[in-house]
């Protein structure tokens, strides 16, 4: 969507994979969907460095409505849960230098059950804007999803015609590629910022792995249509709960950053491990997922034992790779690849660095073959390249004859 917002992969914080619909604040007080949760994670990212290493927008997933619209037919926030309401929390956001999200559906009712849209786009689109709401995540349950094509794009010019900006994230074809419906990839990267296409990711290995493998086999599909305002979205980070070990959880990012996939997390930052906040932070792996081209990296290579190498275009001619090793077998499995058939056919020499650390690791000609090493069971290797010989710069004001 041209509307000037994400012109790189959204970085943020999300309730619903860690924190989904608790909204029994007697029972869960820390963990239920509350402005209280909102504000604490809120004060987390900025005082943990998150909000500094990129991640920007604070997103409140499902279950913050009330049942009910207000007899003015406006929405509102479950009362309770959001007693100062949904524009204070906003001022509050703001004022620590993030942005907000929220959810809301485009059928009859959310996914858990709250008012949904239909009937209301241009009302809800309006209640946003007062709000001052930055982000609005778009659900599809509870509606026809041949409506899509055109319900989604009139939400869409209901938010445009606010004159706000928000930055906006459908499941539109999420819905229609589970239905076996071909989506319209060219409408929804006209009409959205950001979109689902795919399974709700769940806090495993198996989860993790399994969208990576529908990214990979749909990539001719997807690739065409991510960039710079417009990405394809396999949803969120992970990291940090209780399902992935590290070595899973280093993978998930190395490529998710390859994927130049939005980096949303759903993670307690008051009990996220050192470790796990580490690689969550890991500057360089940000700098691949934001570089500039935007480039929706491709699964290029599959090798024996279900090793497979992603590969991502860079600014500057670089590239950035990452090398998984998915299985179990307990051993480090070590690996040689020509460097043609990681697509480095140059003639000058290319430098090799680790990609976590940013480490040296050699100089390489296209003639010779790359010997590395990977951890089993869904660990990873992330390295990139550039040439070792700069290319000669033409100046700007050199005379042509
Ligand atoms: C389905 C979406 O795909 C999830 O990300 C989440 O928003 C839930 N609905 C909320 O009900």
């Amino acid at each position: 969507l041209d509307n000037g917002l994400l012109r790189q992969p959204p970085m943020g914080w999300l309730t619903w994979q860690r924190f989904r619909c608790v909204t029994n604040c007697q029972e869960d007080p820390d963990t239920c969907i509350s402005e209280n949760l909102i504000r604490t994670q809120a004060q987390l990212l900025v005082q943990g460095g998150y909000l500094a290493a990129g991640y920007e927008y604070i997103i409140i997933d499902d279950c913050w409505l009330s049942t009910a619209r207000a007899p003015n037919g406006s929405l509102q926030p479950d009362s309770k849960r959001f007693p100062s309401g949904i524009r204070a929390l906003a001022d509050y956001v703001h004022s620590l230098g993030l942005k907000l999200g929220i959810y809301e559906d485009y059928g009859t009712e959310t996914c858990g059950g709250y008012p949904g849209s239909l009937g209301h786009l241009e009302q809800d689109a309006k209640t946003f804007a007062d709000w001052t709401v930055d982000y609005l995540k778009l659900d599809g349950c509870y509606a026809d999803i041949k409506d899509f094509d055109t319900g989604y794009p009139a939400m869409e010019h209901a938010l445009n015609a606010t004159g706000f900006p928000i930055a906006f994230s459908c499941s539109w074809p999420a819905y229609q590629e589970f239905s076996k419906m071909k989506p319209n990839y060219t409408a929804i990267a006209q009409t959205c910022n950001l979109w689902r296409n795919w399974d709700d990711i769940d806090d495993s290995w198996e989860s993790v792995y399994t969208i990576l493998q529908w990214f990979g086999d749909n990539q001719d599909r997807l690739s065409p249509f991510h960039g710079p305002g417009h990405w394809n979205d396999p949803d969120m980070i992970v990291v940090g709960n209780y399902g992935l070990s590290p070595g899973q959880s280093r993978a998930q990012m190395a490529l998710w950053s390859i994927m130049a996939a939005p980096l949303i997390l759903s993670v307690d930052l008051r009990t996220i491990s050192s470790w796990a906040r580490d690689i969550i932070l890991n500057k360089n792996l940000i700098a691949i997922n934001q570089d500039p081209l935007g480039a929706m990296g491709r699964r290029i290579l599959q090798l024996n034992d279900h090793v497979e190498i992603w590969s991502k275009p860079l600014l500057d001619d670089r590239v950035a790779f990452v090398a998984l090793y998915p299985e179990p077998y307990g051993t480090p499995i070590h690996l040689s690849v020509n460097l043609t058939d990681l697509g480095l056919i140059r003639y000058q020499d290319y430098n090799f660095f680790e990609s976590f650390y940013g480490s040296f690791l050699g100089k390489y000609h296209y003639t010779d073959k790359y010997n590395f090493t990977i951890n089993p069971s869904g660990d990873v290797h992330a390295f990139y390249v550039e040439s070792a010989t700069p290319r000669k710069r033409f100046h700007k004001n050199l005379q042509k004859i």
